[in-house]
């Protein structure tokens, strides 16, 4: 049996919240659709932030009702706050990313908090969905930007990773993302930080969020899968960036990273040439937009054999 990798499209949010052209929501909806039906079974569709500061998820709701009808997917959308997640858990979404920052200055900016404060709000977030009737509680990741560097604050000390790691671990969350926000890691540091994270977190799942800003994304991803993560987040063509983090740029991009782990014989259930297809979408609604990618620029190798045909020759 293959070792099973699951990836997550973050590309409708982290890659659109720092695009200033609006999205239309079937455009949204057509890419869902399509990289679902490519073999992606997480995706976060939306943000559940004040519309007013990123008019880009105005249609929040309307992308998470549809976006549940998806067959074989698994609906997730970034949530800063309380009110995020009561938006979510009334729209009936099936995971909620709460997302908070190491670095002190980053969460001030970003979610205009102190650190602290933000893991009191992720505690009462876990309350609520606890109150929640059984089969309507989402599932709640505690999610750690700047964890591997902030263009605010520099280099993060591996203390405090672990610190707020455990923080949100001991007040519920079911999973964990450790983000790489602006790009700064390398897989030295990668191997560092997660090691240091699994040890303290126990059986809790952790995922990894890295940009490939400088040039290290995938090379991060291999460091992480030495560690035993097997969640990454990725965007379509490498979209991304926080528009409250100077310097921000693309996340590592979603088909590179499926030829990455396909090519390494993982298990990630997508159709390379499926994916390619979805940056139509993309090209075709946003064309001012930078797309990343080298597999679809350079095609697959000539008599590539996906993984999953490979065991049966
Ligand atoms: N969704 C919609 N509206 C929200 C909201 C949410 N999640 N959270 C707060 N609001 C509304 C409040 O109801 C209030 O509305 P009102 O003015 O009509 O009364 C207003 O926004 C201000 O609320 P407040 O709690 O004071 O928020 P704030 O101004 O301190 O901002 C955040 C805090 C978290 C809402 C804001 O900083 C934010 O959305 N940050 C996320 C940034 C982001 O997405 N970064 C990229 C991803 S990492
Ligand atoms: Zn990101």
């Amino acid at each position: 049996m293959k070792q099973k990798v699951i990836v997550r499209e973050v590309g409708l949010r982290d890659g659109l919240q720092i695009h200033p052209t609006f999205m239309e929501t079937d455009r949204k909806l057509a890419w869902i659709a399509a990289e679902a039906a490519a073999g992606v079974s997480e995706i976060e569709v939306t943000s559940y932030v004040p519309p007013k500061l990123i008019p880009q998820f105005a249609d929040a709701a309307e992308v998470t009702t549809a976006a549940l009808q998806v067959p074989n997917l698994l609906v997730a959308a970034l949530i800063p706050n309380m009110k995020g997640a009561q938006r979510g858990i009334e729209l009936g979404v099936q995971k909620l990313n709460f997302v908070m920052s190491v670095s002190h200055t980053h969460n001030l900016k970003n979610v205009r908090r102190e650190p602290e404060e933000s893991v009191a709000d992720f505690k009462n977030i876990v309350s609520l969905i606890k109150e929640q009737p059984e089969g309507a509680r989402p599932i709640i990741t505690g999610g750690l930007s700047t964890a591997l560097g902030c263009s605010y604050e520099g280099r993060i000390a591996v203390p405090a990773v672990v610190k707020r790691a455990v923080q949100l671990v001991e007040a519920g969350a079911d999973e964990l993302v450790v983000a790489d926000t602006v790009g700064y890691a390398d897989p030295a540091q990668v191997r560092e930080v997660f090691q240091a994270v699994l040890k303290a977190v126990g059986d809790v799942p952790v995922a990894a969020h890295f940009h490939d800003t400088r040039g290290t994304g995938l090379a991060n991803v291999s460091a992480a899968l030495d560690c035993g993560i097997t969640r990454f987040d990725a965007s379509l063509a490498g979209l991304g960036g926080c528009p409250f983090a100077p310097g921000a740029s693309g996340n590592i991009v979603m088909e590179d990273l499926c030829f990455l782990l396909d090519s390494m014989g993982y298990d990630t259930g997508v159709d390379l040439e499926k994916l390619v297809q979805v940056r139509q979408i993309i090209e075709q609604s946003l064309p001012d937009i930078a797309m990343q990618g080298a597999i679809a620029k350079a095609g697959l190798p000539h008599g590539y054999v996906p993984a999953a045909q490979r065991e049966a020759a």
